[in-house]
């Protein structure tokens, strides 16, 4: 594999572990201020974030490559608010979208066509998360400080977060 992708497939490891910490910060913040419901939702989140990791990590290994598993920056712990925590989960998932698009460039810059193949399957996955962070956030926004509301959201989130994304 060229030196260049590996490496920036390395990096993707580190991002989609980083993601995988930070929701289970996410998630451990939400139970800790009884949000049990948004708590669920991000600890699936993490570990979806850490098959997304273990899938490059694996697909690596496969093409002979050289697999560095990263050192992690500690995540951000606590939460002003609601809004803030959905703010950082859109703003998490635009960042990774936009290193996976700089990988595919880069992978038909080097003609790796296999890679460029196999990340499709995180271009589609980014589309969907960062679809659910926008609707997500944009009905937080609806609801402003009404307590009620968010009592509300934190029964429904992992209704409006399937609904988000349609029948499979
Ligand atoms: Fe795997 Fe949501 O980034």
């Amino acid at each position: 594999m060229n030196q260049a992708i590996e490496k920036l497939l390395n990096d993707q490891v580190k991002y989609e572990a980083s993601a995988s910490m930070q929701y289970l910060s996410m998630a451990s913040w939400a139970d800790a201020n009884g949000y049990n419901g948004i708590a669920e939702f991000f600890y699936a989140q993490s570990e979806e974030e850490r098959i997304h990791m273990t899938k490059l990590v694996k697909f690596i290994n496969e093409r002979s490559g050289n697999v560095i598993v990263p050192a992690l920056d500690k995540p951000k712990g606590d939460y002003g608010s609601l809004n803030e925590l959905f703010e950082v989960f859109l703003e998490n998932e635009i960042f990774v979208t936009e290193q996976i698009n700089h990988i595919i460039y880069e992978c038909l810059q080097h003609k790796e066509y296999n890679v460029h193949n196999f990340m499709q399957w995180y271009v589609t996955e980014q589309l969907e998360e960062e679809a659910t962070a926008r609707t997500l956030l944009d009905k937080l926004n609806i609801i402003g400080d009404d307590k009620s509301g968010h009592y509300l959201f934190d029964r429904d989130i992992n209704m409006i977060a399937e609904a988000n994304q349609g029948p499979e």
